[in-house]
């Protein structure tokens, strides 16, 4: 039987440092280090990241680092890149790392070496790519394509739609992009209002390629080419698949050499670098789309061999078990000082938290500490106008990560350094906050004074990078999916799987065939449910008969 988590030495030693460390203000770490900025700073992969302003200590980093190898951090990491079936609970790898590693390199599933594969899709996509951008793929009638809908939901969506924004600035302007994920009608509706079909290529993206938004997503599709086109043979110039499933592909009709294959080795939302990156790649071209696997490998090779204090993902998975375990934070906020990432804390609500939302550890058991954190987030400063009071002044604990760079992808010079100045004073703000005192000295009326107070020691990481590129959007991704893996070896939870949103799909299922039906419903439900669906069905629209 193994210790548990909270019986390790470190655990203990954390828990005591932490009744010493939860009274000390950051003002005072500061003030007693004048090197702490510098001392506390990281690089790698081109990503400069702070965590100086983390209620830590050298001693605090390094009780978390003998967290990390109690927990026998360092051999889970071997055992990923190893192609382990560390994915228990389906029986299955998790090799994204494979999915950037230069052809040259070697990582073996079941004893077969399978980057020479991964090359393979890639030089299809490479190709595909090619004629659709340079226009010599033609639609159905001869027209080149203009407009690209990705359909897919969840690691199918998120991931492409956050790259697309995220590195819109390299992308082709001739074309025109869509995303299509939500059943709701409105979300395919409104995406291809302005659109032709004989000018728009439909790429399916789904893993399983049965999931039901999709599916129905992908019909909805097929009509509305059909409508216009009226011809089955429409459907080879105008859909193309990203999926593991060749049988499911072939019997929705899409011709499987239109197909772009991955493997059941890479969790959806571990995906956006494989074939589902499709769209991503028709947006910005095969030489940026490698530079991006590129950014992702360099962060892959610093997280399997730098030592752990000075390893980014592990430090920041470190910090996040920290705040979540010790300090009891609940949430944690994303906040990228950058319009273009301004879908990032949509796409990490998926990793982090369909990765580590469990309560059951490896071994079966119920987890008896908090594990993930609630992910939420906005870019800045659009955030500062909303919630950021409650950041800096509300009652709970919130770790944020500031994310920007040095240089703007335009030359409006003037506003990045206003953006930049906002990124710096909002940290500043948070760790130092504003004393009574201060506050007092500038002649505020003492019934004031507690209102305009910031009691700060509010902690962040502030993780810069010289310009957005592909390969920084690269790292920046690997470094947040080896910190999910490193907090879920010590929590001792599988980050590769999603049981949680199973019940959800099955009782929908059930629930949409009674919707339509016209008999009593059933009564396997509860009374609120049951008079949900009776109200509705007295109230939907009726199909015609
Ligand atoms: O239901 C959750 C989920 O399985 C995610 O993990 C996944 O990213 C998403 O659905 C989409 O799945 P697929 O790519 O198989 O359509």
């Amino acid at each position: 039987m193994k210790r548990s988590l909270t019986a390790f030495h470190s655990w203990k030693a954390l828990k005591a440092h932490y009744r010493t460390m939860r009274r000390q203000h950051l003002r005072d770490l500061f003030v007693g280090d004048p090197l702490r900025g510098r001392r506390f700073a990281r690089q790698a992969a081109g990503l400069y990241v702070d965590f100086s302003k983390h209620r830590i200590t050298e001693e605090t980093l390094r009780l978390l680092v003998s967290l990390a190898h109690e927990s026998g951090l360092r051999e889970r990491i071997r055992a990923m890149f190893r192609g382990d079936r560390i994915n228990v609970t389906e029986d299955r790898a998790a090799l994204h790392v494979a999915l950037r590693a230069p052809n040259d390199h070697t990582f073996y599933v079941d004893g077969v070496n399978v980057v020479p594969s991964v090359h393979d899709v890639l030089r299809k996509m490479a190709s595909f790519s090619r004629r659709l951008r340079s226009g010599s793929w033609k639609g159905h009638t001869g027209k080149p394509v203009r407009n690209v809908v990705n359909i897919g939901i969840g690691g199918s969506d998120l991931g492409p739609l956050m790259a697309y924004e995220a590195l819109r600035y390299y992308s082709d302007r001739r074309l025109r992009f869509r995303f299509v994920s939500n059943v709701d009608g409105a979300d395919f509706t409104e995406a291809v209002l302005d659109l032709d079909p004989e000018e728009t290529l439909v790429i399916v993206s789904s893993k399983t390629f049965t999931t039901l938004e999709t599916m129905t997503n992908a019909q909805t599709a097929r009509r509305w080419i059909l409508s216009r086109l009226r011809d089955e043979r429409a459907i080879a110039r105008h859909f193309v698949a990203v999926s593991t499933n060749r049988e499911e592909v072939v019997r929705f009709g899409i011709d499987p050499s239109n197909m772009f294959e991955f493997w059941d080795w890479v969790g959806g939302r571990y995906s956006m670098d494989s074939a589902i990156g499709l769209s991503t790649m028709l947006a910005i071209g095969e030489e940026h789309f490698s530079r991006m696997l590129g950014g992702f490998h360099a962060m892959d090779e610093h997280f399997r061999r730098a030592p752990f204090d000075r390893n980014l993902p592990v430090i920041m998975g470190l910090l996040t078990v920290w705040y979540t375990n010790f300090f009891g934070a609940e949430t944690m906020a994303i906040l990228p000082y950058c319009q273009y990432l301004k879908r990032f804390p949509a796409y990490l609500q998926q990793l982090v938290m369909e990765s580590n939302g469990k309560s059951v550890t490896l071994d079966g058991a119920k987890a008896t500490y908090a594990t993930s954190p609630v992910i939420w987030g906005e870019p800045g400063t659009n955030g500062q106008h909303s919630f950021y009071q409650l950041l800096h002044q509300g009652t709970r604990l919130v770790p944020c990560d500031f994310i920007g760079f040095c240089q703007p992808l335009n030359d409006l010079t003037d506003h990045h350094d206003i953006l930049m100045a906002n990124l710096f004073a909002q940290s500043e703000a948070l760790a130092f906050g504003k004393t009574a005192a201060e506050i007092r000295a500038e002649g505020t009326p003492s019934w004031l004074v507690p209102h305009r107070t910031f009691d700060g020691n509010r902690p962040s990481t502030v993780i810069l990078a010289d310009r957005l590129t592909p390969e920084t959007l690269g790292s920046l991704v690997a470094l947040y999916e080896h910190s999910v893996f490193t907090q879920s070896v010590i929590w001792r939870i599988n980050p590769f799987d999603q049981w949680g949103v199973e019940l959800g799909k099955v009782l929908a299922k059930r629930i949409g065939d009674e919707l339509k039906g016209e008999g009593r419903v059933r009564s396997r439900h509860d009374s609120s449910t049951v008079e949900l669906i009776r109200h509705y069905r007295k109230h939907r629209v009726r199909e015609e008969r």
